[in-house]
């Protein structure tokens, strides 16, 4: 990326050039996520260089975190600062001081100012957590132009600022994926670089206990191992077993203490999560007298969605709870304890004549009672010990534990619901605060839930409903994104799925409601993406990247041409030869046509800054007509989810568009014209869903061969069978196999192409790689 600009991204708002004009204003932006409080010009500038003295006041965590800013300094920007001393308000010029004062009048710990002149910098606040958001604050000042080579010049200003929520959550389930300890520290460096206060910690899950607890050492020694779904398991025999190698991990408890110490010092609440009554499988399979049934489960399971494993309500369970929570609150000294209380299906509890027998001795009605009663024992012992309880919005059901708070996740009904009775909320509603949504439609995009869930429609929510008084909106004390990890597999897609919807997180929970405002937040991204860059964070370009969109004109010579990006934002460039563009080549105005042949490449551009990776597409007439899954529309959207192979156990896995309620796809508008045949790739995933009686519901059509067929109608699913394609060929293979192509009559006009697997069984899952009529 080249850069003209050498000086402080004080800047004139980015020129919008595509769809309507976003920007209503073209002021000065400071490049700040989250945007602070108040921000006042000041006159000249500050130049940092590395003569500038770092100076601390004796506040032992004002040198701590002076530290911190010049370590930050040196890896993101290779400037390498003056070491810090103990200093005072009288520094000499050219100073940066960070000061710690007790005196300081202000309601908020986390409040700070930051005053730039020309002759030095003054960041101060009453204690550590202010003044490392101000240290972070200059930091994105330091790291906001586009090259780390430019000399720091910061112009002349001061920011007053405070947070809007004292919640300002991220959810990362460390149960269904495993994620080193090594990279739970780096996730809270990040977050801290975004004034993210609470780490949600999801220990425990049907799929995997990820915390060791002394007392009970099968709970990891068992409950944290399982066999992954699917055939690769198969193919990866572990030696020392001669069995399937099995997938998990856990958290020692000195790997835990580390971790909170380390998110301590970056202003981080780490809130661990010990999901009960439901999602216990695996505690259950560790010890099998916590179980509700004569037969629980005997094996860490392997599937995704909602187990009907639920824990018993014997006294001893009651124990073992308390002395798990016990070693919980000796590791994690915050203030609160969540747990779950998510999807507790009461089945078990219903056809279990000793929990039944138990609930008429307790006087309790029915089963969403018998979860209040669980939940309210919880919240007592909790309390009893100085902590509040939270938990997700079921904990509502049956009647709210006193004093709970409650994370509002099934949209933003049990949020207000809990503010209404006087109870504490946060919102953190499915799919909008959900990161494992997808963030578009683009081919890169890895597995997760199928819809797009964009940094703007994220940026958009509204954490405080405007039906709600004064008296009950104090109530929602925050908010919180949450990355499930059912279908993100690796420490890089996590970052792909958190990184930048983090940062629009980040200026909801901070930024006060009338500073938020969509296009300043773009204008802002491109910085927060370099500094993304500079640390190493494999974040999702997906707000600024290129769709390409074609379609072939009738005299078959000229290709119509769509190109834009989600954030509508800067200049988009292209090129039809297949070398990468620069700032010098043609711009993409609207709607054009471009020549058959050859290879688009188009990228988005500010100035002479590429704003995301490049985006390519092959213009020859077979390309134009292929379509992978993602390029399909699914007959219905009951529960679209991109979905990966699991094959092979290393390396590269083909990942597909599929409605797992409803395998079946669509491709609209398909040109037939001069189609002679009909080609296509598919795949097989494992069906490892605990979707409850919606299995039954799943329309299979019956095949006609052993290994089943891929029908293909016309003009909708419901229109004349154009096709049967064996699947034979297909069967024996774990990954993506092209079928051999059935010829097909030509037809004028555009077509709806229906595609539905006739097969036996739903596991493993036929689905579509893509599709292609071949002339
Ligand atoms: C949840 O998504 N089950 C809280």
């Amino acid at each position: 990326m080249g850069a003209p600009a050498n000086r402080l991204r004080i800047r004139a708002a980015l020129l919008l050039t595509l769809a309507a004009p976003l920007l209503a204003t073209a002021g000065p932006i400071v490049d700040v996520i989250p945007l602070p409080a108040r921000i006042q010009p000041g006159v000249g500038a500050f130049a940092m260089s590395a003569a500038t003295p770092l100076s601390a006041s004796p506040d032992p965590d004002a040198s701590r975190i002076a530290n911190y800013f010049s370590a930050l300094l040196l890896k993101t920007r290779g400037l390498s600062l003056h070491s810090t001393r103990t200093g005072s308000a009288a520094e000499p010029r050219g100073a940066v001081l960070f000061s710690i004062d007790p005196h300081r009048l202000s309601a908020d710990p986390e409040s700070y100012s930051l005053d730039i002149s020309p002759d030095r910098i003054v960041l101060s606040a009453a204690g550590s957590r202010g003044l490392l958001y101000a240290a972070v604050t200059l930091w994105q000042l330091c790291t906001a132009s586009a090259e780390r080579s430019d000399p720091i010049e910061l112009p002349a200003l001061r920011i007053e600022d405070r947070p809007r929520f004292r919640w300002r959550g991220l959810m990362l389930d460390s149960a269904r994926h495993f994620q080193s300890p090594g990279f739970i520290l780096q996730l809270i460096d990040w977050m801290a670089l975004h004034k993210l206060n609470v780490l949600q910690w999801h220990l425990t899950d049907d799929q995997g206990w990820r915390l060791q607890i002394r007392r009970y050492p099968r709970l990891t020694s068992v409950g944290a191992w399982r066999v992954p779904a699917g055939a690769g398991p198969a193919a990866d025999i572990d030696p020392a077993t001669g069995r399937p190698r099995l997938y998990g991990g856990f958290y020692t408890q000195e790997s835990v203490r580390q971790i909170v110490a380390h998110a301590a010092q970056r202003n981080i609440a780490v809130v661990p999560e010990i999901d009960m009554p439901g999602h216990a499988t695996a505690a259950i399979v560790a010890y099998p007298a916590l179980g509700s049934t004569a037969a629980p489960p005997r094996s860490v399971p392997s599937d995704w969605g909602i187990y009907p494993n639920v824990l018993n309500v014997d006294e001893g369970t009651f124990g073992f709870v308390e002395n798990v929570l016990s070693e919980v609150l000796e590791l994690f000294p915050g203030e609160y304890v969540d747990v779950g209380g998510d999807e507790a299906v009461k089945d078990q509890w219903h056809s279990s004549p000793r929990i039944q027998a138990r609930m008429r001795e307790l006087g309790v009605a029915d089963e969403r009672g018998l979860q209040s009663y669980f939940m309210r024992r919880i919240e007592k012992f909790l309390h009893e010990r100085g902590r509040r309880l939270v938990g997700w919005d079921e904990i509502l059901e049956g009647g709210l534990p006193p004093r709970a708070t409650v994370m509002s996740w099934r949209g933003i009904d049990g949020g207000v619901a809990a503010a209404r009775l006087g109870h504490d909320a946060v919102m953190s509603p499915s799919p909008t605060l959900y990161l494992d949504f997808r963030q578009g439609r683009g081919a890169r995009e890895p597995p997760g839930r199928g819809q797009p869930v964009t940094l703007e429609d994220l940026y958009r929510f509204n954490p405080l409903p405007a039906a709600l008084r004064p008296d009950e909106a104090a109530h929602i004390i925050g908010l919180q994104a949450n990355l499930w990890t059912e279908h993100v597999r690796t420490q890089e897609r996590a970052q792909y799925m958190t990184f930048p919807r983090a940062a629009a997180l980040a200026e909801l929970g901070w930024s006060r409601g009338q500073d938020l405002d969509w296009p300043g937040f773009v204008a802002r991204l491109p910085a927060q993406l370099r500094r993304y860059e500079a640390l190493g964070i494999h974040a999702s370009e997906d707000a600024f990247a290129v769709s390409i969109q074609t379609r072939l004109e009738p005299g078959r010579e000229r290709v119509a041409l769509q190109l834009a990006n989600q954030a509508r934002v800067g200049e988009i460039h292209y090129r039809l030869d297949g070398r990468n563009p620069t700032a010098a080549d043609p711009v993409y105005h609207g709607p054009t046509t471009v020549p058959v042949g050859g290879e688009l490449r188009a990228a988005a551009f500010e100035g002479s800054d590429r704003l995301a990776l490049m985006t390519s597409r092959s213009l020859d007439p077979a390309s134009l007509a292929r379509r992978s899954s993602q390029e399909l529309t699914t007959c219905s959207n009951k529960l679209v989810l991109n979905l990966e192979d699991d094959a092979p156990v290393h390396g590269p896995r083909a990942v597909f568009l599929v409605d797992i309620l409803n395998p079946c796809w669509i491709y609209p508008s398909a040109d037939l014209s001069h189609a002679r045949a009909l080609s296509v790739a598919v795949g097989q995933v494992p069906f490892n869903f605990q979707i409850g009686a919606d299995r039954n519901a799943i329309r299979l059509d019956t095949p006609q061969s052993a290994s089943g067929e891929l029908e293909v109608r016309i003009d909708g699913c419901d229109g004349e069978r154009i096709a049967v394609m064996p699947l034979a060929p297909a069967a024996s293979s774990a990954a993506v196999s092209q079928l051999p192509a059935v010829p097909i009559a030509p037809r004028p006009g555009a077509h709806d192409l229906c595609f539905r697997f006739a097969q036996r069984g739903l596991d493993p899952l036929w689905v579509l790689d893509w599709v292609q009529p071949v002339g």
